[in-house]
């Protein structure tokens, strides 16, 4: 079994339910980062895979993000695609809130 490695990535005071936040961390594509209205965290790329719209300036519905660009939908638990135009899934990252920050599961940068 693998050692997780929880890299902070965000405040979790600056979560706002229903409001995705795009999050650019060093080493990584830029993130998107949303707390559901029931509480649930999720940890995405935020950039759409059939354009490069931002997915974080686009709405949440359900455990479903919408692309503000052409309407495509993604789910937000496994990554994959739910609506065209997009077809491609989008990268999910295991996520957690530890000591205040939400942490994603990926190798630390090198030093
Ligand atoms: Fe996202 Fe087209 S850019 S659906």
């Amino acid at each position: 079994m693998s050692e997780l490695n929880w890299r902070p990535i965000y405040e979790a005071d600056f979560l706002e339910a229903g409001a995705p936040q795009r999050v650019v961390v060093e080493g990584l594509p830029p993130l998107c980062v949303v707390q559901l209205e029931g509480g649930g965290l999720h940890v995405v790329d935020d950039t759409c895979t059939h354009g490069q719209a931002s997915l974080a300036d686009g709405f949440v519905e359900g455990d479903e993000i919408e692309c503000p660009w052409h309407n495509g939908k993604f789910c937000l638990q496994d990554g994959r695609a739910t609506s065209g135009p997009a077809s491609d899934p989008i990268r999910v990252y295991a996520s957690r809130v530890v000591d205040g920050k939400v942490c994603i599961d990926v190798p630390a940068p090198a030093a």
